[in-house]
């Protein structure tokens, strides 16, 4: 079974809500047809109950059944903008503030995830990754014991023996532009804990960098092995080794030469990169030219699952993100 009917499979085995704040843009309509149909959770389409109607009306897509939540006019509004109001106050924002802050859907449906009106999110078609994260970060905050929300991708890699058979996790490639080496550090143990706990992996995670175990010394180089360090002391019982060159990494040949008796070296399945221009740049890289399959950006570290789409994204990949955030919200507590 390839992993996206794995994901499905989840997903209707514990149906979840789910929250669609662009729900006046097409391929959102197409998409919670199909999500309906299909059973992969019950989504909540955000915005003007009419616009709506009339747009699925001329694409003749069926959505009945499917929940439509206007903010302008919502019952909750008032309260959603004064709980918008009491955790955001101490940042400076007055309640008038709040009460127009939490008509956008992007806010709204945010703070459903927050009270439990709704288990996850799924936004970007229309809206930029930043639009999404940053009233996630706001008032959805961090799960706890995790200090950094960042994000991952599935890569799988056709006809390809590296990793598990092709299968990798890639880290970070959308949320942390410059991490810090606590930050790095954050980041490699929450992709080992998603490997683990979403894709059935036993991650073998790599710290990567232009260096392998001190071949060369840059202030670059230092942070990789800093994060190397402080993500073993906290999780000594994962497999995390560094710093390491992506050949080092994964191909066990060049890994017995440059890093002789790592358990990870040449076996790498989790590949963290040391900023977001790496990861971002290698993910396409390893996309476009490998011609591997890319799931994601899916965010982690979140205490509830949002998640973000291309604003490429076509209906297909809307319904497998929703698939995959309703997967994560059952692992939610
Ligand atoms: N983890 C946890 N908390 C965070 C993180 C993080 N990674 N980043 C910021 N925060 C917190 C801050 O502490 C702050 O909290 P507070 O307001 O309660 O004090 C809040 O989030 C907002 O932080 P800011 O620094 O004000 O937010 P900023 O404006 O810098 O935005 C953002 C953060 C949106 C994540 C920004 O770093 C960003 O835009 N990242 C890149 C996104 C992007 O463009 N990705 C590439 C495209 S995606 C693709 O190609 C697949």
């Amino acid at each position: 079974m390839d992993l996206m009917k794995e994901f499905w499979a989840k997903a209707k085995s514990d149906v979840k809500r789910i929250a669609l704040p662009e729900g006046e843009e097409e391929r959102t309509i197409k998409a919670s047809e199909i999500i309906k149909r299909e059973g992969l959770a019950e989504v909540i389409l955000l915005g003007n109950v009419e616009k709506i109607r009339d747009k699925a009306r001329s694409l003749n897509v069926n959505i009945e059944g499917v929940e439509i939540i206007d903010p302008e006019t919502a019952e909750k509004t008032t309260q959603y903008a004064q709980e918008f109001y009491e955790l955001r106050k101490s940042k400076g924002i007055t309640l008038e503030k709040a009460e127009k802050t939490v008509k956008d859907t992007m806010y709204f449906g945010t703070m459903m995830v927050k009270l439990g009106d709704a288990d996850g999110l799924v936004s970007g078609a229309v809206h930029t990754t930043g639009d999404l994260l940053r009233p996630g970060l706001q008032v959805i905050k961090t799960a706890p014991g995790i200090s950094t929300v960042s994000s991952f991708f599935i890569m799988l890699v056709p006809d390809s023996t590296y990793g598990n058979n092709g299968m990798f996790l890639f880290s970070d490639c959308a949320v942390n532009p410059n991490p810090t080496a606590e930050q790095l550090a954050a980041i490699a143990i929450s992709t080992a804990e998603t490997a683990k706990n979403l894709c059935n992996m036993e991650p073998k995670v790599a710290m990567l960098s232009f260096s392998t175990k001190g071949s060369a010394d840059h202030e670059l180089v230092e942070k990789v092995r800093k994060a190397t360090e402080i993500a073993k002391e906290l999780r000594p019982d994962l497999q995390i080794d560094g710093e390491l060159q992506l050949d080092a990494a994964i191909v066990d040949k060049v890994a017995q030469q440059k890093a002789p008796g790592s358990t990870v070296a040449g076996q790498a399945n989790v590949l963290i990169f040391p900023d977001l221009q790496a990861g971002n740049i290698g993910y396409k890289l390893v996309q476009r030219l490998a011609k591997a399959e890319a799931i994601g950006p899916v965010c982690q570290g979140f205490a509830k699952p949002i998640n973000d789409l291309s604003r490429g994204c076509n209906v297909e990949d809307i319904v497998n993100v929703v698939a995959v955030t309703a997967v994560q919200a059952q692992a939610t507590v």
